[in-house]
């Protein structure tokens, strides 16, 4: 991300190239999503398979959260950048869907059902004027990348006593996570 911010400088803005972008507001939507997981930690100790259930469906919430946002911005990069630089989203989407696939296939190896949707919020056009230029776009992005990474390592430590698979998988999620906020 941090590379699109020094590549967008110097650049003169061009919001009326991104007027077609579905600019929902992804920060919003990542920070309702952390807010349940928080509201769910907050309630007490993990009782049992449906508890994980619930929160690993919040993680997958927030991973096709992030899908539909780097879908946006890869097109916008491609637009703006070329080639190379939305290459680099299309890495980005490729790991967001392999987190949520990962999180999806423990869930129903635990009888679940994988969330397949993503937030209604986040489908909603933000009421908010739109950011100017890729730069703000990234920047929102790494603000959102850090709620991410602060959730899912309390929600593994939440859910460590009860599935360490989950906590362990949610433990190599963050890590990843941490890199998206210096590419
Ligand atoms: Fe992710
Ligand atoms: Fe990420």
């Amino acid at each position: 991300m941090l590379g699109l911010i020094r590549r967008d400088r110097g650049m003169a803005r061009q919001t009326d190239q991104r007027d077609d972008l579905d600019m929902n507001d992804f920060e919003t939507c990542v920070s309702a999503v952390c807010k349940r997981i928080e509201g769910r930690i907050g309630q007490g100790p993990a009782q049992d398979e449906a508890d994980v259930i619930a929160a690993l469906n919040e993680v997958i919430a927030a991973e096709l959260t992030c899908i539909s946002r780097y879908r946006g911005e890869f097109e916008v990069a491609s637009r703006l950048h070329g080639n190379e630089a939305a290459a680099g989203f299309a890495e980005h989407i490729a790991e967001e869907q392999a987190h949520a696939d990962r999180v999806a296939s423990h869930v129903r190896k635990l009888g679940g059902v994988p969330a397949q949707t993503i937030p209604a919020a986040a489908a909603t056009k933000s009421a908010s004027a739109p950011p100017d230029g890729l730069e703000e776009l990234t920047l929102e992005d790494i603000r959102a990348e850090r709620m991410i990474i602060a959730a899912y390592e309390a929600l593994a430590r939440w859910l460590r006593p009860i599935d360490e698979t989950a906590a362990q998988l949610l433990d190599e999620i963050s890590v990843e996570e941490r890199d998206h906020l210096y590419r």
